[in-house]
């Protein structure tokens, strides 16, 4: 039997598997490898000899298991679906009562409800966990949101704490919740970064198309902006885009790059999840839809041509000062209108799940290591940590304030870029939830008149209690 040496085992040596297994090793722990193609293990160890003392290749899952201290930790790092569940029927009869084995991979929460069900204190105990950060941040400290059974955290923490990312020296890792919450707040993580993404390219395509700025003119402007209230990660590598030269062509690199948006999926899951939860979540809803227009290329060069006539306000946008500080101020109330919709969202998952999620931890936990950190997220902590209860961002009086006084800007920008022909779905999308979530008296009670006469739905009434049905005259 082999010498039980390590403190954990990862499971899955790709890109984010092999930056994980470095980090775990780096911040003190003995860590096994495994991984499915023969070879990569012991290739990772010899690539890193500054680690290769705390790190143990394994050449058998039996004699990894057999490697790990007990209770054994196993974390996954595979792809989502089927290689999840393949590894854990493998791994299910060579583990022990009070083992732990974590899925780290991009899993849809779905799916993490479903394994906690059929593993859960069923010989070992399984943990659905969101890393995010990419391969930077599995590297060097990633912003990690645990799921699964609270019992089991305790002796995750000492292992997860010392490679998270550290903001202010506060680790970003927190426990949020059993079975699925950790994957799923993952998930909402990734529908916000899309929404980010696409209101900083709806600004940049402004700044190019109205304001006809150059792509290092637009660098500087992003850098100025990262020094204030839009400080963020999003906003500093948009500028570093922005700056690439192109060596082949001499052109910024940025234009010459397909505009066509790739994705993985996991924005997508956060708007069907909105949806199924019936949350409207129209900034990250458009965001998604907007990646996918993107990836139409050869249908829009069609169209273009039958629309070239087309002939639209030049000129809307300045390219002075205060117009570029009226985008700035647009793009961060929008900003707060997404993540009012993302936090939305995550409120009445908690309720349907009865997960409890602490909404101000989970924006502690994203300010560094994850792809949407920015200084942003502090105020967010404070709005949940420090008010009564929040119903939705917009509600909170220091982001009502924000948005009261930024609205001016998002609606200027909006109303500009339409006449211009500027496409900006997620702008346009933040500032109709904004309006339409402020009015008192909206135009639902119309639909209602329409689904009552050809349903039978019935409707309320403003001045009576009780459902109603009317006899509209025939149509
Ligand atoms: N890349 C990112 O920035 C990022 C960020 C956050 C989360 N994630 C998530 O992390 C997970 C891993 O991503 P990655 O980028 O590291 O992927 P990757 O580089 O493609 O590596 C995939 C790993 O999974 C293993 N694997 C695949 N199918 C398997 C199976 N049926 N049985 C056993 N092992 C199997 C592969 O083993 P072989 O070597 O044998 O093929 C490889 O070690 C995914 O869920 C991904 O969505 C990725």
């Amino acid at each position: 039997m082999a010498e039980k040496i390590a403190d954990l085992g990862v499971v899955g040596l790709g890109t984010m598997g092999a930056m994980l297994a470095l980090n775990f090793a780096e911040k003190g722990s003995e860590v096994a490898l495994f991984n499915r193609t023969p070879g990569k293990a012991e290739k990772l160890a010899a690539e890193n000899p500054e680690l290769a003392e705390r790190l143990h290749p394994q050449t058998s899952i039996e004699g990894f298991v057999a490697s790990l201290r007990s209770p054994r930790v196993i974390v996954l790092m595979v792809n989502a679906g089927t290689a999840v569940d393949e590894q854990l029927e493998v791994l299910a009869p060579l583990l022990d009562k009070g083992d732990i084995v974590i899925d780290a991979g991009n899993t849809d929460f779905n799916d993490t409800v479903v394994r906690n069900r059929r593993w859960d204190n069923h010989g070992f105990h399984f943990v659905g966990m969101g890393v995010s950060g990419g391969e930077l941040g599995a590297r060097h400290g990633p912003s990690i949101m645990v799921g699964g059974d609270q019992r089991v955290w305790s002796r995750l923490k000492p292992l997860l704490e010392p490679i998270s990312a550290k903001y202010d020296g506060s680790p970003c890792v927190a426990w949020l919740g059993p079975d699925g919450a950790g994957h799923f707040v993952k998930t909402i993580h990734n529908g916000i970064e899309y929404a980010d993404m696409q209101m900083i390219a709806e600004i940049y395509s402004i700044m190019r198309d109205g304001m006809k700025l150059s792509a290092s003119q637009m660098a500087d402007i992003f850098r100025d902006w990262n020094e204030r209230g839009l400080s963020s990660y999003l906003i500093e590598i948009s500028a570093t885009v922005l700056a690439e030269p192109d060596s082949k062509s001499g052109k910024p690199l940025v234009d010459v790059i397909v505009d066509e948006a790739g994705q993985k999926g996991t924005g997508r899951w956060s708007v069907i999840e909105a949806q199924k939860l019936g949350i409207g979540a129209t900034t990250l809803e458009a965001a998604v839809s907007a990646r996918s227009l993107s990836s139409l290329r050869k249908e829009r060069l069609v169209t273009g041509k039958i629309y070239y006539d087309i002939i639209l306000t030049d000129g809307a946008f300045g390219a002075d000062q205060a117009s570029v500080a009226e985008l700035e101020a647009a793009l961060e109330t929008a900003k707060i209108i997404a993540y009012a919709q993302g936090y939305a969202i995550m409120s009445a998952a908690s309720r349907e799940y009865n997960w409890d999620l602490p909404l101000g931890e989970i924006a502690r936990i994203w300010r560094a290591g994850c792809i949407i950190r920015s200084v942003f997220l502090k105020d967010i902590t404070q709005a949940y940590e420090t008010g009564g209860e929040v119903v939705n961002l917009l509600q909170e009086h220091s982001f009502a304030k924000r948005v009261s006084e930024g609205q001016h800007a998002l609606r200027s920008v909006v109303a500009k870029a339409v006449n211009a022909g500027i496409p900006v779905p997620a702008l346009s999308a933040s500032l109709a939830y904004f309006d339409d979530y402020r009015r008192e008296r909206g135009s639902a009670n119309l639909i209602q008149g329409q689904r009552d006469l050809f349903g039978a739905h019935t409707f309320r009434r403003l001045d009576s209690d009780g459902t109603f049905h009317h006899q509209w005259p025939a149509v």
